[in-house]
């Protein structure tokens, strides 16, 4: 019996990187694993707790194998893997299809066999795959493959996030690489300019995205408030405003959800932004239909997504820097004005219904804010 298909709606999950970049540790994933535990986020959907770069020895051992490193964990990555999977959580790990991974640990290359096999000894179910170090006349396309082929044989169900930067047109081969999630963009940070960048790059790759393979727009830095793990990383940090349209974003943009703050010390205002339950029903949609843009203008644009239940998700963001009115008419959606039919709009941000709207809807969206409503159609005769 072959494994079973996996990853069909977007990943949610932490990651260590945005924070910790190397200092990680045995005793940072367990006190994480707890701390998500008891504030309710796998409750709320993020299953998968992913160990980043700097994790091994920096070289392999006399067999050729990937070592831990014993000072960052001291029980080795089985006893690690089985404290979160006895957590109800779902353990990840990284690697890189180069020689050495981005910070210059081994990479996977010429050994993608060995290290599945590895990584399913050690009980992982998910394994982020950089894209560093690639030896010269070898592209992304077959070094994925190369990896997607070994997890898939692997013997276990190893969900395999391509961390491949939107290079070597990636767009056109992801899809049958193997890969369930493909990072489309460079490194985010912590700046709402960095927020801003990558959901602009992504707004006419919608199309490429669906289930099984996901567009992963990177790690979320909401909560992390100039936090970051090194300089690039900090960049000054964002407002709550902004986490909550970042947040927004990657709700309507089918993103993976990966925490990437310290959720052992989370302000109210991150807890409410990463756990609106309405904002992560929209991108956990089942059927993973890639939104489209219906209005777009210099500084806002509106976002519109099907969902399975016959429901319209809107997303309004407003990327200037002073609030603006944004609208959204029904035409354009597909509900003209002939079919009798209007939207029934609840706020998903402020939870709230706002009744019955006919051809056209408009509202004020804060500077760097964001209005996502999730609409029934409804007949206005
Ligand atoms: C690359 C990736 C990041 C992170 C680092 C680790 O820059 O894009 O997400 O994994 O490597 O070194």
């Amino acid at each position: 019996m072959g494994r079973k298909a996996l990853c069909e709606i977007p990943p949610m999950g932490w990651n260590s990187w945005n924070t910790f970049t190397e200092n990680i540790s045995e005793d940072l994933i367990k006190q994480t694993v707890d701390a998500m535990k008891e504030q309710g986020l796998l409750e709320a959907g993020y299953e998968y707790v992913v160990i980043d770069d700097c994790w091994s020895l920096r070289e392999r051992d006399s067999e050729g194998r990937l070592v831990a490193d014993p000072e960052k964990f001291p029980n080795g990555m089985k006893a690690l893997a089985d404290y979160v999977h006895e957590k109800g959580f779902k353990f990840g790990m990284y690697s890189c299809c180069g020689t050495r991974t981005c910070a210059g640990y081994p990479g996977s290359f010429e050994h993608e066999f060995e290290d599945a096999a590895q990584f399913a000894e050690w009980g992982v179910d998910y394994l982020k795959y950089d894209n560093c170090y690639k030896p010269q006349n070898h592209d992304g396309k077959t070094l994925y493959r190369r990896m997607g082929i070994a997890l898939a044989n692997s013997g276990r169900d190893i969900v395999f996030s391509a961390c491949q930067w939107g290079t070597d047109s990636v767009y056109d081969w992801i899809g049958s690489s193997g890969a369930h999630l493909f990072r489309s963009t460079g490194d985010i940070n912590d700046s709402w300019n960095s927020i801003r960048d990558i959901a602009h790059s992504q707004l006419d790759k919608q199309a490429f995205s669906g289930a099984y393979c996901h567009n992963d727009m990177d790690m979320l830095v909401v909560g992390m408030y100039g936090k970051g793990g090194n300089s690039y990383i900090s960049a000054g940090g964002c407002t709550d405003e902004e986490y909550q349209t970042h947040f927004s974003l990657w709700a309507m943009m089918n993103s993976p959800l990966m925490i990437g703050c310290d959720v052992r010390n989370l302000t109210d205002a991150t807890k409410k932004i990463l756990m609106n339950q309405d904002l992560i029903a929209i991108n956990q949609d089942k059927e993973c239909r890639a939104p489209f843009l219906c209005s777009e203008n210099p500084e806002s644009f509106v976002l519109v997504k099907f969902l399975s239940n016959g429901d319209i998700a809107v997303g309004m963001f407003n990327m200037g820097d002073t609030a603006a009115g944004v609208a959204v008419n029904f035409w354009d959606i597909g509900l003209n004005a002939g079919s009798g039919r209007g939207l029934e709009f609840y706020d998903c941000i402020e939870h709230q219904n706002l009744g019955i709207k006919k051809e056209i809807f408009s509202s004020t969206v804060a500077a760097h804010g964001s209005k996502i409503y999730r609409c029934k159609v409804v007949s206005v005769k």
